[in-house]
């Protein structure tokens, strides 16, 4: 019997609204699913670093015909004559090239100031292996990316900081395969961050690209931890396919840990272990061989066990409380300038931190790249991780909160395995506002459901009390678990030797970090210290500030603004600043300036 004869229109409304809700929680939760292989290091890769042809395309004629449509022939193409009367209005290989990793800032002056799409290509051999999956992981491309393989298009990307990739393996060729990418780093005000930021837009294919060879049935995600009572080793592995049975096997050689399990019919397998690791910890950052095999797939990863929490207003590591002696950091390369793209500058950059006497460094405004939070966590520096929810992006519109969510969950995703890694940072300098708590208020949800063993923290600006007595009672200070202030007591208020006097009142039993503070100086510029830009002044700065912090019982840490100058379009004082923003205690040219040893001094 026909049972629609006798659903009442009412009916009908009520299954397609249960219709369409299904159809969004599916899309939701399709949404919050980042396919990420987790440590590409430690697999069978390829990289395609190195020299890309490109082409700079402002009115992306490369993708839009004249009537502003998509054109199926774009560059995307990358065609070439085959008659002498061909029409063909690019050409790939007789165009600029660029390299990648890195900004195309600052490797063309003609493309200094650049916000637009560069279309990108490269060309590569691949030599098939059976029974193997191939994707393309890119590290990072700075803002939107669309990626082709041999014309086809395999799929898209935003967000300017976090890893993503595709399976390519059925468009791939023997020889003459041709990757193009069409980057475009035009700010949006719905993007994160929106069109107003203190970093230079540094557009392109900024970090490494990969091609990662693995099997059909592979180990695509794990976590590896201590657990929170710090007497086993805790965790579980995800295959790329959801079968049941399939025998999984996580070693720690050193610990003489052999654990075999296997997968339920998700084609996960949990596990914990008793264990007793040596704890990491910066005073000695111990790392553990950790090998992961299933079927004929064997991956390695270095991993530290440690326990982070906080006990009132302070911060414990492996159960002991530890102060957060840090700097912030921004992705900027010594020397050359434009974005980090090796290691090596990583290594520089984070050693100039220990010669400051850090255990802490604060990555700021945005996730900065796998090498630097690896290379930290070998160091023995405690990292604060943060999405680039920075200032006024459109806290009411739902595409920009999905794109922050989804930056989160790779963050998340990418480095939950990193010991070193303590603080996910949420936010920075957020003004206040209803839509911007319900915001940041879904953010913590999220972030603590993809990740319980870390604290979670964002960047503060305080907005009640005085100049003479500062109070800390904004909303997020419910939210969080360490609450990050940033205070420019000296140089954007104050004159710096009346912050000795400013006095701090927390209303929530939590620990506090003084996330930034500081000023700027043109290293090598001297005078009295009350005038501006010289390093007497910042000098100040710092030494009245260090004073204040002395004084707040519930500080746990800090992380100054910042170690070294930075380029950014908001810093126009030419005979200073040269598009630097100056705040850096070393110069980017490497130079240190006396308020370096006045944070060292204190430090110590
Ligand atoms: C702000 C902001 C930084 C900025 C700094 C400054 O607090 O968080 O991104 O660079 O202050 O004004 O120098």
């Amino acid at each position: 019997m026909n049972h629609l004869r006798f659903l009442t229109p009412q009916d009908m409304r009520i299954l397609i609204t249960l219709a369409l809700c299904q159809l969004f929680f599916v899309g939701l939760a399709q949404d919050q699913q980042v396919k990420l292989l987790q440590n590409i290091k430690s697999r069978n890769v390829q990289t395609l670093d190195g020299l890309w042809q490109v082409i700079v395309d402002p009115l992306e004629n490369g993708y839009y015909n004249h009537r502003y449509q998509p054109k199926d022939n774009g560059y995307f193409q990358n065609r070439k004559m085959e008659s002498p009367s061909d029409l063909i209005e690019y050409d790939f290989d007789s165009d600029l090239e660029l390299m990648v990793p890195g900004d195309w800032n600052t490797q063309d002056e003609k493309l200094y100031y650049y916000e637009g799409t560069v279309w990108y290509k490269r060309s590569f051999d691949f030599k098939k292996q059976k029974d193997m999956s191939t994707f393309v992981y890119f590290e990072a491309v700075n803002y939107e990316a669309k990626v082709y393989l041999n014309g086809t298009l395999v799929g898209e990307h935003t967000g300017g900081f976090t890893p993503f990739q595709f399976d390519i393996t059925d468009l791939l060729q023997a020889e003459d395969n041709f990757l193009v990418v069409k980057v475009d780093n035009k700010r949006k005000r719905e993007a994160v961050p929106t069109v107003n930021t203190d970093w230079w837009n540094y557009g392109g294919i900024t970090r490494s690209v990969h091609l990662v060879n693995v099997p059909k049935t592979h180990i695509e995600d794990y976590s590896v931890r201590l657990s929170s009572d710090r007497k086993h080793i805790e965790g579980w592995v995800s295959l790329s396919v959801k079968r049941s049975g399939e025998k999984i096997t996580i070693s720690v050689p050193e610990l003489k840990l052999n654990e075999v399990t296997v997968t339920d019919e998700q084609g996960r397998a949990q596990f914990k272990v008793s264990a007793k690791p040596k704890l990491w910890a910066p005073s000695d950052p111990k790392l553990y061989d950790v090998i992961l095999s299933a079927g004929d797939e064997t991956i390695k990863d270095e991993i530290g066990f440690r326990t982070i929490e906080t006990r009132g207003t302070e911060i414990l590591l492996n159960g002991e409380g530890v102060f957060l002696k840090g700097i912030s950091i921004h992705e900027e390369a010594p020397f050359k300038t434009g974005r980090v793209t090796s290691a090596e500058e990583c290594r520089i950059l984070l050693n100039w931190a220990k010669d400051l006497g850090c255990n802490f460094v604060r990555l700021a405004h945005y996730p900065h790249s796998e090498d630097m939070v690896r290379e930290a966590e070998k160091m023995g520096l405690m990292v604060w991780s943060e999405i680039p929810v920075y200032w006024t992006i459109l806290y009411e519109n739902p595409e920009t909160y999905q794109n922050a969510e989804k930056q989160l969950t790779t963050m998340i995703q990418r480095d939950k395995n990193r010991a070193g890694v303590v603080l996910w940072s949420i936010a920075n300098e957020t003004p206040l506002s209803d839509a911007r708590n319900s915001f940041l208020g879904r953010l913590a949800t999220k972030a603590r459901s993809l990740d319980d063993s870390r604290l979670l923290t964002a960047a503060l600006d305080t907005h009640s009390g005085s100049f003479g007595e500062r109070v800390i009672d904004e909303p997020m200070g419910e939210v969080v678990d360490v609450i990050g202030i940033n205070n420019y007591c000296g140089w954007y208020y104050q004159d710096p030797e009346k912050c000795v006097d400013v006095t701090w009142r927390n209303t929530y039993d939590k620990p506090m970090i003084m996330s930034e503070f500081g000023g700027g100086a043109l290293q090598g510029y001297h005078g009295n210290s009350n005038e501006r830009w010289t390093e007497e002044y910042q000098e100040a700065v710092y030494k009245y500030n260090i004073e204040m912090l002395k004084k707040i019982d519930f500080l746990a840490g800090t992380s100054p603004w910042i170690l070294m100058d930075f380029r950014s379009p908001r810093r126009h004082l030419k005979k200073i600043q040269k598009d630097f923003n100056r705040k850096g205690l070393i110069s980017e040219q490497g130079q240190r300036k006396k308020a370096f040893y006045t944070l060292q001094e204190y430090y110590k």
